[in-house]
């Protein structure tokens, strides 16, 4: 038999690397992540002043903001858009980054939404559920797992670069996972960051018991600590001292005061021909080859400030802090107290932080919350007062709240409705919370997607192919017909006429007034001529007051108009070709308003949410319509511009019950619209606009 000859071997790897399918395109380019920014768009002030909302408004208008105007950012959005539009004004201006990405495929998406006590009925009706995620969540995952690990090393990869480029030169990076993943993580780290500014791979301790019938119970989660250059910012932190460890060295006890102490030596290895080497009442440090050595930062917090060690050496004598042996010529001591002992430094192994426990204060109904307590250590350690703290990851807000109570800035963003709501809560619980905004990318995330899918020429009649293929794609998703002759009616569906909304911007009063003029024409003409009264008006924004006065106007005029909105899920491709995308009616709310002299009263009268994907009996748990209503909240004078936030109420845990009505007092007489919003129990805004006169 011929002998198996050696091959060679032609492989020369000029570099240590992991590859993933999908890491490089066909002509051997790295595959980057999406670069567009996009404008932020502000849809809520919290906590803001009239007059500094003016500022902000100019502000806007104009630019950048200077620190003395600084808002902190809770962001809905995907990160995929989020972080290359954080880039113009961020880039390299973060201090700090703590992100928990997606990891555990199960929990990541799904909340626990709770339908509160009715408190008029005797029994108790609260019942909580599993939100199931969402169809746009159910992207997320895919763009994440969709193909496996391939996909999430990239959909990582790709988050990580953008970070990396946001960082400040002394920032850093946390990343929380676990053993599923890290390993691989790791690799994609140092790729971007470089191997030496990998700092640590912190171990936490997250559970005390975990069974597993065959193999050992994991009970840890992995933090890898990341600097974008080799000297982050280290603030040395330290926890205390561990109390078995004080309780076996701090044995004796001070006659004088009570107090357990530890006696350690006043010298230090040495000849010294200064002070330190002479000696003190009668003990001579020089003979036995020593000098005296004093702590000075004690001396210091004692206010000793004496002009030589001897008078030092006094002065601690006189504070009573010097031990002296009961043996003849004993050598003195220095009585060291736990509260003078500088804590432990922190090290990589954390068991020191429990999980956040069904009875926690701060627990906020997500599966994967993080204690706060494990947030502070980070931002301690890693950040000073007043720098910049991002989460691209928020989900019930952690992050931000810490950031928040420590005095940092911050921005936070997630994808999920529920996490934006849960985190503005959390927020507002926090006594003294400075000002933030609520941003989005709206309309212009959805130009974009518009963009890609039909064409971005800046030609009258691209233009024009792009607008019939944008409404001809909603009507086939609506399951609509597509009507032609007409400008404002584009569709009929069992009866009705549909108008679709534009892609940037709200359905105006304005465009209803079109609709129902447009209607009326139509009626009896043509082969396309509406036969019933009935239209669907589907939009992706609605104006504040469309639902108010656009109803009346269309009723007025025979019209029974609908408005649905349009959901984010057209814009997967994948949900599309599932068929998965459902339009619902906007939820309706009824505000009954008093006003007197300058005081205006408003009550909550009633709450119709459309039959979302909340399962039946939560719906049959609901005996009055106020528990679907988790939050409401007050803008008294808005000016058309964004909702500002100047009064809410919301459930708590601790406080379920929701108070229904608010009043104001108005400074100055005047006509004013108030707008109202409502957030139900899954996390979804309905506005309501009222116009009030005060004399
Ligand atoms: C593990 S949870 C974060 C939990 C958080 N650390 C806390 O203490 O509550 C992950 C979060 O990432 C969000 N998420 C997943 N994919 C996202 C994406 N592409 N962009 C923004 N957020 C995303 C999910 O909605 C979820 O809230």
């Amino acid at each position: 038999m011929a002998e198996a000859k050696p091959q060679n071997v032609s492989v020369s790897p000029t570099r240590t690397e992991l590859i993933w399918a999908g890491k490089y395109d066909a002509q051997g380019r790295r595959v980057g992540p999406l670069r567009v920014a996009l404008p932020f768009q502000t849809v809520e002030t919290v906590n803001e002043s009239a007059q500094e909302r003016q500022l902000l408004l100019l502000r806007e208008a104009g630019g950048e903001y200077s620190a003395k105007e600084w808002r902190n950012r809770l962001i809905w959005g995907d990160k995929k858009y989020v972080l290359p539009s954080l880039l113009p004004e961020f880039a390299g201006k973060v201090n700090l980054i703590y992100i928990d990405p997606p990891f555990d495929t199960g929990a990541d998406f799904s909340f626990t939404a709770t339908v509160p006590d009715h408190p008029e009925t005797p029994e108790d009706d609260s019942f909580s559920f599993t939100k199931e995620p969402s169809i746009i969540e159910h992207k997320a995952y895919r763009d994440t797992w969709g193909r496996g690990l391939d996909s999430y090393l990239q959909w990582f990869y790709e988050t990580a670069v953008l970070l990396h480029e946001l960082l400040h030169e002394t920032g850093s990076l946390y990343v929380h996972l676990d053993w599923h993943v890290v390993h691989y993580v790791k690799c994609v780290l140092d790729e971007v960051f470089g191997p030496a500014n990998g700092l640590n791979e912190i171990i936490w301790k997250r559970t005390h018991a975990h069974g597993a019938s065959d193999k050992f119970g994991p009970v840890h989660d992995s933090i890898l600590f990341y600097g974008k250059s080799e000297k982050p910012t280290w603030t040395d932190l330290r926890i205390p001292n561990d109390p078995e460890y004080l309780a076996k060295h701090f044995t004796q006890v001070d006659p004088m005061s009570g107090r357990r102490f530890q006696p350690i030596s006043l010298t230090g290895a040495g000849i010294r021909h200064g002070d330190s080497g002479k000696p003190w009442r009668g003990i001579n440090p020089t003979k036995v080859g020593r000098h005296w050595a004093l702590p000075g930062r004690l001396l210091s917090k004692l206010g000793i400030k004496a002009a030589s060690v001897q008078e030092c050496l006094e002065a601690l004598d006189k504070a009573g802090m010097i031990y002296w042996p009961k043996k003849q010529d004993g050598t003195p001591r220095l009585k060291l107290f736990p509260e003078d002992v500088e804590g432990a430094a922190v090290p990589d192994l954390w068991t020191d932080i429990p999980p956040v426990s069904a009875q926690a204060t701060e627990r906020a109904g997500y599966p994967t919350q993080k204690p706060e307590a494990l947030l502070e250590r980070i931002i301690k350690a890693s950040s000073n007062p007043g720098d910049l703290v991002l989460d691209c990851f928020v989900g019930s807000g952690t992050t931000a709240a810490v950031a928040e109570k420590l005095g940092r800035r911050w921005i936070a963003c997630d994808l999920s409705r529920f996490a934006i709501h849960t985190t503005r809560k959390r927020l507002l619980a926090i006594p003294g919370v400075r000002p933030f905004v609520v941003q989005n990318l709206g309309k212009y995330e959805r130009q974009v997607w518009a963009g890609a899918e039909f064409g971005d020429g800046k030609g009258k009649e691209e233009a024009a192919a792009r607008q019939r293929a944008y409404i001809d794609f909603i009507l086939k998703l609506y399951q609509a017909k597509p009507i032609s002759g007409y400008t404002w009616l584009h569709g009929v569906k069992a009866g009705r006429l549909v108008h679709v909304g534009a892609v940037d911007a709200p359905v105006s009063v304005g465009d209803v007034t079109n609709i129902a003029a447009e209607f009326r024409k139509a009626v009896g003409t043509g082969k396309d001529a509406p036969q019933t009264n009935g239209v669907d008006v589907l939009g992706w924004d609605f104006a504040f007051e469309l639902n108010e006065v656009a109803k009346q106007q269309a009723a007025a005029a025979n019209i029974q108009m609908r408005f649905l909105r349009i959901p984010r899920d057209v814009m997967d491709k994948r949900a599309v070709e599932q068929g998965d995308v459902r339009f619902f009616e906007l939820a309706a709310l009824g505000v009954e308003v008093k006003t007197r002299g300058r005081t205006v009263t408003l009550r909550l009268k009633d709450f119709v949410i459309p039959p979302d994907d909340v399962p039946e009996e939560a719906r049959r748990a609901v005996k009055h319509w106020s528990q679907w209503i988790d939050y409401w909240a007050v803008d008294w004078a808005n000016q058309g511009d964004t909702f500002h936030n100047q009064w809410q109420a919301y459930r708590t845990r601790k406080n379920p019950n929701l108070e229904l009505e608010t009043s104001h007092v108005y400074a100055e007489p005047g006509d004013y619209t108030v707008v109202v919003k409502v957030t139900d129990i899954l996390g979804n805004d309905t506005t309501k606009t009222v116009k009030v006169r005060v004399r």
